[in-house]
């Protein structure tokens, strides 16, 4: 299910090859049309489980209009576990943030709190992370939530490597980037994380499994990503920073994850955050040159 608010079904063309696939074009928050359509379904082809990623992704957003990420980041969770409530869907797993740390320092693990996010979009996923864990007083079994890093790769809508391909395009001469340069972040490429996250939901068998994926001890440094934009994109062209330690208000400029539970549980990524920079940049570019 998705609203196409900031999702494309361009990206689900393989998806749709399997017979077994369904889409659902619908915004969550309708909560009746939802219900009638999933009870339907659900008597045909019974749910296993469900995978809540949705929310705004766009947090420069959020901070513009609170409202978004109410109704996108938070709303959508608490409408999909008043849906599975009352359908009786009774496992779930949580697409979660390391922006509901906010600015803490050292090294962040499940554990660390409390939590005082610094976005309306980590304020919101920290919300959602308290309604998932309420639910399983009530009505579900088992619930994943899962910390998920900055994400870069295939098919990207959003996010630092898509805003600086879509800013060299408008002007190759000259790279706008926000901030100082010097964030410093884990970046984890898309097949990693979908590996991790299938990995956890299989292996780890808490009623509650909270789990940071991450890259293992690596990030990358905002000014190195620019210039490995540049490389790739539009050798020649300069860089201005906008200046400020933080990209943009609620950026968390530098953080460092634990992945230990993660690896304890037998689980550890190939690629260091530079490798999947330049792979997610490479990617992104060969899927631009299709495009045309
Ligand atoms: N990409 C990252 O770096 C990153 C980092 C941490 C957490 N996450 C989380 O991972 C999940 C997936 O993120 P993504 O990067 O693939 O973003 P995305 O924008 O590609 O995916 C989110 C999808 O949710 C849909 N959506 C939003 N509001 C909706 C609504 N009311 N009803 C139905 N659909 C709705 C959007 O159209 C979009 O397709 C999100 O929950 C995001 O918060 C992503």
């Amino acid at each position: 299910m998705d609203n196409l608010r900031l999702g494309r079904t361009s990206n689900l063309r393989k998806a749709f090859e399997h017979t077994e696939f369904s889409f659902f074009e619908a915004d969550i928050n309708d909560y009746e049309t939802n219900l009638r359509r999933l009870r339907d379904f659900h008597a045909r082809r019974p749910i296993d489980m469900v995978w809540h990623l949705a929310a705004n992704s766009d947090i420069r957003a959020g901070a513009l209009d609170p409202q978004v990420d109410f109704e996108h980041t938070f709303l959508t969770t608490f409408t999909v576990l008043r849906l599975m409530r009352a359908l009786g869907l009774r496992r779930l797993a949580f697409s979660s943030s390391s922006a509901i740390y906010g600015m803490r320092p050292g090294l962040l693990d499940e554990d660390t709190g409390p939590c005082f996010p610094v976005s309306n979009y980590g304020a919101m996923k920290l919300a959602s992370e308290g309604a998932v864990s309420a639910g399983l007083e009530t009505h579900l079994e088992r619930a994943w939530i899962l910390r998920f890093p900055n994400v870069v790769g295939s098919r990207g809508t959003h996010g630092v490597i898509f805003d600086l391909l879509q800013k060299l395009r408008a002007d190759p001469s000259v790279l706008e980037v926000l901030g100082d340069g010097r964030q410093e972040k884990p970046y984890l490429h898309v097949s990693e994380l979908v590996d991790a996250m299938l990995f956890v939901v299989d292996r780890a068998c808490e009623r509650l499994n909270c789990y940071n994926i991450g890259t293992d001890g690596t990030a990358s440094i905002v000014s190195w990503i620019a210039q490995t934009v540049i490389r790739a994109a539009a050798p020649g062209a300069t860089i201005r920073y906008t200046g400020g330690a933080q990209g943009w208000p609620g950026d968390v400029p530098r953080f460092q994850y634990s992945i230990e539970r993660l690896r304890r549980l037998g689980w550890a990524p190939a690629l260091t955050s530079d490798q999947a920079i330049e792979r997610a940049v490479a990617e992104l570019l060969a899927e631009r040159c299709e495009q045309g």
